[in-house]
């Protein structure tokens, strides 16, 4: 099997944060999403990756380089223009050849990896495609299925007005070769896009055998601000903590906390679940519970909870507890000591400040 990763998309819901960065870097709990993605896939059994690439593709190169990191081969796919999930499937014809596959979006971010779907799949050689279902309160931002009373799929709808049901496409798909076929034939949906929800539909339709499977954990797809915070929360909340760097007589930091090497705690409180990342400094100062400071961050007289601090920030000497806030990389946050007292903002295209 070969391992599909799609890594296109502006994520113009995270703006400003990728204006510079591709959404599928940004860290939850220290690490890219799309390095838990090319994980999740090498812990399945499989090799040999394919990463679909937009405008962000030449960072996505340098940093995931030829996937040897990661014990994996991976082969840079690009998609000229955001056309559709169908459509990366479409482009990847070449690289997939006739081996069944695991489509994986770069942005989901899932409980307890893909290993029993991939080897369900396995199992069943006579099954052309599985999906993956969950429920979830607003399945209209989604691609939802209808099942009948025996469990099997009657009809999937991308982005319906009236949901059919409350199950969600999660983002992750198998397939064997039958999937090219749909995908020549189907046609752009209302946001001008080949749907995979139309090619599995199509498959569906041409009594191809697509077994859908409920999953039970979580999942998140990052593309809002809010949601990139809940998948930091909920991956914390399932790291094995480990002390690397050092923490002196003075802070107080609970168990479930990582302070990864060269990181220094110097007289503050640092509650978990929560991650200090290498070579950072928490000096006089208190972090909360779902909170990851990336590396080379100075945390210096405030209080942070449940927020995500890129690398090289700094923020010292902040009134007022920080909270839910996602803050990019070389960013500065401190107070204002020279007159006149007043907020002095610098604040990106997009950006959003909300004040007391
Ligand atoms: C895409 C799919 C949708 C699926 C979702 C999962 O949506 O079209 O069916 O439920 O991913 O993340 P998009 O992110 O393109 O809006």
């Amino acid at each position: 099997m070969k391992g599909l990763i799609l890594s296109g998309g502006k994520g113009t819901r995270l703006y400003p944060l990728t204006y510079t960065r591709a959404k599928q870097l940004i860290p939850v709990a220290n690490k890219p999403i799309l390095f838990r993605v090319i994980e999740a896939i090498r812990d399945a059994g499989i090799r040999d990756i394919g990463i679909v690439t937009g405008d962000t593709g030449p960072e996505i190169c340098e940093t995931v380089r030829d996937g040897s990191q990661f014990g994996v081969d991976v082969t840079y796919i690009p998609q000229a223009a955001p056309l559709g999930l169908a459509h990366a499937v479409k482009i990847s014809r070449d690289f997939l050849g006739d081996d069944r596959f695991v489509m994986f979006l770069g942005d989901n971010v899932i409980q307890g990896g893909i290993s029993p779907l991939i080897a369900d799949f396995a199992n069943h050689e006579d099954w052309n495609s599985q999906i993956v279902l969950t429920q979830i309160e607003q399945p209209e931002q989604y691609g939802v299925a209808e099942l009948n009373g025996e469990g099997r799929i009657v009809r999937l709808v991308e982005k319906p007005k009236v949901p059919p049901s409350n199950l969600a496409l999660v983002g992750i798909y198998m397939f064997d070769h039958h999937i090219f076929e749909a995908t020549d034939e189907i046609k752009p949906s209302f946001r001008n896009e080949l749907e995979i929800t139309d090619a599995i539909q199509w498959l569906v339709d041409h009594d191809y055998r697509v077994y859908p499977h409920i999953h039970q954990g979580w999942w998140i797809d990052t593309g809002r601000p809010d949601d990139m915070l809940t998948a930091n929360s909920l991956v914390l909340e399932e790291l094995t903590p480990e002390i690397l760097g050092s923490i002196d007589a003075q802070s107080e930091v609970d168990s479930r906390v990582t302070v990864e090497a060269g990181a220094e705690i110097v007289n503050s409180v640092v509650r978990g679940p929560a991650i200090i990342g290498r070579d950072s400094r928490i000096i006089n100062s208190y972090v909360g519970p779902f909170t990851s400071i990336y590396h080379h961050v100075v945390i210096e007289n405030s209080e942070i909870e449940r927020s995500i601090v890129l690398e090289h920030s700094a923020i010292r000497d902040i009134p007022t507890r920080l909270q839910d806030s996602l803050i990019g990389r070389h960013a500065e946050v401190n107070k204002s000591t020279i007159r006149p007292q007043a907020l002095k903002l610098h604040l990106g295209d997009h950006s959003r400040l909300n004040l007391l």
